[in-house]
């Protein structure tokens, strides 16, 4: 497995990054271990978690995500093996279970969360602590327009970053990174860091794949090379929807028949589901899965610093892992970027 450095930071990642957000709720604490062990065998260094999983997210299962990675460092003895990546989460008054529904990112919320997420990771380091969502009012998680009429008060960008320098001073966190954040938010991390001698984001962490590629036309992908901000890419089977197993099956069972349809429309759109039905067709006409056509697009993008993937069993991880290998002809590019052009970010 290949590794780079993480934008502008001492961090070497794999080009895969293990997504958690299953443990704790679809999948078993031993099953968590064994993805764990299994992702560390074929060579992935990068797991990745945060403060509110497992998904959906509840009271009652919050925190257990990172407790099921604390057991199995525990365990296993492999803190030292790993880069570990954790989030603390943004404004969100339904998650009234986060700190009494007062989740933000000044300074209080993000040292409470810090120190829990350490307490349930049984680690002293978080080697790249990431903001989940920005505290600023942005259109995310499908909604795509920005208006000023949803303005919301936020927590200055400088006072994010100077709790989090101190963070980095005291040693509890190594680096930092945004997630579910614009170009403009990007800008003013680095310019706020750099006026103010607090630290630089090394990464952003935004919604990636074939149905929502809006990462490129928002010119975060000029933004992001320019300035050295790695883009670790989530959800690159739309949740699933990539696989095309509900084209083949709609009541396959995984996550988006499990849990209410209402929970993740972008990926259930109709729009959606046509550009599945078109990339599994192109796949298969070229002898992929629809999975390996997809992962296997979204690793060789040139600007995805690693790929963040998701897997309920070993053979869906291994299967993803696998599609690392497979090299994409300058035809299939051309062909997914037709379907691309007649079907943009439907699930964006
Ligand atoms: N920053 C953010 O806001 C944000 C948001 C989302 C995710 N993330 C991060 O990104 C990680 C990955 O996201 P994701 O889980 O949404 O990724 P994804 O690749 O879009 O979806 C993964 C899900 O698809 C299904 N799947 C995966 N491989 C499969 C296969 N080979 N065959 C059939 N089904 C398969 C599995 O669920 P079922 O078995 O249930 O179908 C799996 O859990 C998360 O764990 C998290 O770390 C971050």
């Amino acid at each position: 497995m290949d590794k780079i450095t993480l934008g502008s930071s001492s961090l070497q990642v794999s080009k895969i990054c293990l997504g958690t957000m299953t443990f704790g709720e679809q999948n078993s604490e031993a099953e968590a271990h064994s993805q764990l062990d299994y992702a560390l065998e074929r060579g992935i260094n990068f797991i990745d978690t945060a403060e509110m999983y497992p998904v959906m997210a509840s009271a009652e299962t919050q925190g257990s995500t990172e407790r099921y990675i604390g057991s199995w460092l525990k365990k296993s003895g492999k803190r030292g093996n790993i880069v570990l990546a954790s989030k603390v989460a943004g404004p969100n008054s339904r998650m009234h279970w986060i700190r009494g529904g007062k989740n933000n990112l000044d300074a209080v919320n993000i040292r409470a969360a810090v120190e829990d997420s350490l307490r349930r990771l049984q680690t002293g380091h978080i080697d790249l602590y990431q903001l989940h969502w920005p505290s600023r009012n942005v259109p995310i998680f499908g909604a795509n327009s920005y208006h000023p009429q949803h303005e919301r008060d936020a927590v200055a960008i400088e006072d994010t970053l100077a709790i989090l320098g101190k963070l980095v001073d005291e040693g509890k966190i190594g680096h930092i990174g945004v997630s579910n954040e614009s170009s403009w938010g990007v800008c003013e991390y680095i310019k706020q860091a750099e006026l103010k001698g607090l630290p630089r984001i090394a990464s952003i962490q935004n919604l990636y794949n074939l149905t929502a590629r809006q990462f490129e036309t928002g010119l975060l992908d000029e933004t992001c090379h320019r300035e050295n901000v790695g883009l670790l890419a989530y959800s690159p089977l739309a949740f699933g929807q990539l696989t095309a197993k509900y084209l083949d099956d709609p009541q396959a069972r995984g996550r988006l028949t499990i849990f209410p349809p209402g929970w993740s429309p972008r990926y259930i759109r109709p729009a959606t589901i046509e550009a599945a039905r078109q990339y599994a067709a192109l796949a298969r006409a070229n002898g992929l899965t629809p999975t390996q056509l997809a992962l296997a697009w979204c690793y060789s993008r040139w600007f995805v610093a690693s790929t963040i993937i998701g897997a309920t069993s070993l053979e869906q991880l291994a299967h993803n892992i696998d599609a690392y290998a497979i090299t994409l002809s300058p035809d299939i590019i051309k062909a997914v970027d037709a379907i691309h052009a007649s079907l943009t970010n439907p699930g964006q």
